[in-house]
């Protein structure tokens, strides 16, 4: 069975859960009859209705539960507690499958507050899903099978790349790829605001930075080759690039993106940590 023979429903309609209908109908990975989602913002529901002509929007989060097969949490994580209690009585653990893509909400969470035996999936997206080019890692729950895990790779495709890891790793996922997009900006921008530095149109430098970055990682990707075979590659004996990387160098650029990778996932582990507090209670 794959996700084309499945009803979907997304609990939540904002933005991500945007990004993921539009890679699913996109990739032709399911039609949009096949998909149903519950949001509370009258004029949210009109929008997707309108921008997926087919697609049902409902305020009945149980109501959706009861039409769907594969069911997307896409709700904030600070009410994730109230939506699972609510929804629990409508999940079936021998029909539904629940994929959960918020943020630092862990498997034991979800299965606490779903019925004994729900099969259950947590998803870290990132933010380039919404241009169908996000990394995700997934992991399963207790109760989940192999079958659960391939139909969840095939919907996690449809918007980008994925990884099957274990959930000790999803702190970490969060402080590199879940928060990598704002540190990748933050390079972004000051390579940008260097370019005007020393002289460059702002446009020009935008042009300039935002090629080299996409053509670097697409030379990356494309040459298997290393980051330190292709810093090599542009660094001639003497030559200019040298100097700019002793100056990276002196002022502690590699140690300061590695304490930014770090202190997210620090963060990440101590949001996680409460909420765990609460599945104690
Ligand atoms: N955005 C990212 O880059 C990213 C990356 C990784 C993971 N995530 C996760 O994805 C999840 C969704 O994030 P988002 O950026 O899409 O947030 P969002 O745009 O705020 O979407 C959440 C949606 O859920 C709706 N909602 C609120 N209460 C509800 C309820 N009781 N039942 C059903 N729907 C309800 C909200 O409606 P109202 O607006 O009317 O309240 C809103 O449309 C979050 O848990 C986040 O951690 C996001």
């Amino acid at each position: 069975m794959g996700l084309k023979d499945l009803t979907l429903g997304f609990i939540g309609g904002g933005q991500m859960a945007e990004a993921l209908i539009r890679g699913l109908l996109k990739s032709q990975s399911t039609a949009p009859e096949r998909i149903i989602v519950s949001e509370p913002f009258e004029p949210r529901q009109k929008y997707l209705t309108r921008e997926f002509p087919g697609l049902k929007a409902i305020f009945d989060n149980c109501g959706l539960v009861r039409e769907s097969d594969f069911i997307v949490l896409a709700v904030k994580p600070q009410i994730m507690k109230e939506v699972l209690s609510e929804i629990s009585l409508a999940v079936d653990p021998t029909r539904h499958l629940v994929v959960s893509i918020a943020a630092g909400i862990p498997l034991a969470f979800l299965e606490r507050f779903l019925p004994e035996k729900t099969r259950v999936v947590r998803v870290m997206p990132n933010t380039a899903a919404l241009v169908l080019a996000s990394i995700s890692a997934f992991t399963g729950g207790r109760y989940t099978t192999a079958e659960d895990l391939a139909l969840v790779e095939e919907f996690l495709k449809a918007f980008g790349e994925c990884l099957l890891l274990p959930e000790v790793y999803f702190d970490a996922v969060t402080g590199l790829s879940g928060s990598g997009p704002a540190f990748v900006a933050a390079f972004l921008e000051a390579l940008i605001d260097g370019g005007v530095k020393v002289g460059l149109p702002r446009p020009v430098a935008e042009k300039l930075a935002l090629v080299t970055l996409s053509g670097t990682a697409k030379l990356f990707q494309e040459t298997g080759k290393n980051p330190y075979e292709i810093k090599s590659m542009v660094t001639s004996p003497g030559g200019t690039t040298i100097c700019g990387l002793k100056a990276l160098a002196e002022r502690g650029f590699s140690g300061s993106l590695m304490a930014a990778v770090e202190a997210a996932t620090e963060r990440s582990a101590e949001l996680t940590e409460k909420v765990l507090k609460e599945v104690s209670k």
